[in-house]
C-alpha cells in the first residue's frame, strides 16, 4: 500500500477554464456591504518586527505553551500582514501581489481567526479581509470557542489556550482557474509558505505558533462556515506570547 499517488504530478488531459477564456475569480470571498470592518494597524506604521533574519530562523520551533499575555493589536496586525498581507494590486486590480508566493499568483487562501486575548477585540471569529487589511467579524452560533477549536483538533489543548488562532482555508478554483488537475500540489505548496511567515514573524514579537494539520475535517468547515467544498479548511495555528 502506499499513498503517492496526489505527489506526482497529474497529466493534464483538460483545459484549464483560463485557456478556455473564462473569467478570472475574485481574490477575495466576498462580504456584506453593510459589514462593519475592523480597523488593523497599517504596515507602514508598524514600530515592531525588527528582528534579525538570521536570529529569527535559527530560534523557529514548534510552539505550544503560551503565557496568558495579550497580544497588542499591532502585533495581529504584523503577524496577518506577514503571513496573507498584499503590497500590490496588479493587473487592473485583478491580481494580488503579498508578502508570500503562491502559484500563478492565485492566493486561494482565507484567513480565518479565532481571537481569544488581543487588546480591544472581543473574543470572537474573524475572517481578515487582505485586500482591505481589516478584520470582517464573523457570526457563529458556538458558545465556547475555544473549548470547540480543541476537540475539532483532537483534544490537543494548548490550541484553545493562545492568544489567537489563525485558520487557513482553500477557495480551490483560484487555482483551478488556472491550472486545472494541477492546483492540489500548488495549494498545498503555496500554503506552507504562509506558515513559515507565521512562525518567523512570531519569532519577531516575542511570540509563538504551531503548525497544525491534526484536526476533523468536517467540523473544522463548520466551525468556519465553509461549505467543505467551493472552500476547504486547511491549516490551523495557534499563536501566543511566551
Ligand atoms: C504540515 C504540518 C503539520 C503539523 N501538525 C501538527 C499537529 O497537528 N500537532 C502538533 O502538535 N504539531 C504539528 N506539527 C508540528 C511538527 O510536529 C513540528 O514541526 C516537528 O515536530 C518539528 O519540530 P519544530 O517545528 O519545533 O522544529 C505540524 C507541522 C507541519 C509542518
Amino acid at each position: 500500500m502506499n499513498y503517492r499517488k496526489h505527489l506526482k504530478n497529474p497529466i493534464i488531459t483538460e483545459e484549464s477554464d483560463q485557456r478556455k477564456g473564462l473569467p478570472l475569480p475574485p481574490m477575495q470571498k466576498p462580504y456584506p456591504e453593510d459589514a462593519k470592518l475592523i480597523d488593523l494597524v497599517s504596515p507602514e506604521d508598524f514600530k515592531i518586527g525588527d528582528v534579525s533574519l538570521l536570529k529569527a530562523i535559527k530560534n523557529r520551533v514548534s510552539c505550544r505553551k503560551y503565557s496568558n499575555e495579550s497580544l497588542t493589536l499591532e502585533e495581529l496586525s504584523f503577524l496577518l500582514w506577514a503571513t496573507q498581507g498584499v503590497k500590490e494590486l496588479a493587473r487592473e486590480g485583478r491580481i494580488t501581489l503579498r508578502t508570500v508566493p503562491s502559484g500563478g499568483a492565485m492566493h486561494p487562501f482565507e484567513t480565518y481567526l479565532l481571537i481569544n486575548r488581543v487588546d480591544n477585540i472581543t473574543p470572537s471569529l474573524y475572517r481578515y479581509l487582505a485586500i482591505e487589511h481589516k478584520l470582517l467579524p464573523i457570526t457563529t452560533e458556538a458558545k465556547d470557542l475555544p473549548e470547540e477549536i480543541n476537540e475539532i483538533c483532537n483534544k490537543q489543548t494548548f490550541v484553545g489556550k493562545s492568544a489567537v488562532v489563525f485558520i487557513w482555508s482553500a477557495r480551490p478554483y483560484r487555482t483551478e482557474w488556472r491550472y486545472g488537475e494541477d492546483s492540489l500540489k500548488d495549494i498545498l505548496m503555496s500554503v506552507g509558505h504562509i506558515c513559515q511567515n507565521l512562525y518567523l514573524a512570531c519569532e519577531a514579537i516575542n511570540s509563538g505558533t504551531c503548525a497544525i494539520v491534526a484536526y476533523q475535517q468536517d467540523k473544522l468547515n463548520e466551525f468556519i462556515g465553509v461549505d467543505g467544498d467551493n472552500e476547504i479548511s486547511l491549516y490551523v495555528a495557534p499563536v501566543g506570547k511566551l
